[in-house]
């Protein structure tokens, strides 16, 4: 009986951590300094916005794909271990990509109708 309550409080601390890590809420104004602290603006762009080193970062890829990215990248990226940008300074940055004004709809310019 003891051995069963245990299990169920240590099940649900474990499920409170797992839901923790899956809603860290990112702050955009510390994502932005951390974006140029933590070098991503020398490939980039200041705002993201690319350049011959590396590709346009909007519109912000999902987070999970964000964070995979960074941690194990897909080719010449250096990749970013928890140490040296971690969960919380992610989803800072991530934050900050995703509050960057959206491109308009081609639909809303004229010229292009
Ligand atoms: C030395 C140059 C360099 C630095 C510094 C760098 N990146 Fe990158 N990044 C790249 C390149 C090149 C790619 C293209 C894919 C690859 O090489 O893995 C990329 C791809 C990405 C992508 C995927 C974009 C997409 O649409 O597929 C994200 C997101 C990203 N970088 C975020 C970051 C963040 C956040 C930082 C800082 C913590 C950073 N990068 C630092 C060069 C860099």
């Amino acid at each position: 009986m003891k051995i069963n309550l245990l299990l169920g409080a240590a099940l649900v601390l474990f499920s409170a951590a797992a839901f923790a890590q899956d809603s860290l809420k990112g702050n955009a104004q510390t994502g932005k300094d951390l974006f140029v602290a933590k070098g991503c603006y020398s490939c980039h762009g200041f705002v993201g916005q690319g350049s011959r080193e590396g590709p346009r970062l909007m519109p912000a890829l999902p987070y999970p794909a964000f964070v995979a990215q960074l941690r194990t990248p897909r080719t010449i990226m250096p990749p970013y271990t928890a140490t040296l940008v971690n969960d919380q300074q992610a989803a800072d940055i991530h934050a900050y990509l995703e509050s960057q004004p959206k491109p308009p709809d081609p639909k809303s310019i004229k010229l292009l109708q």
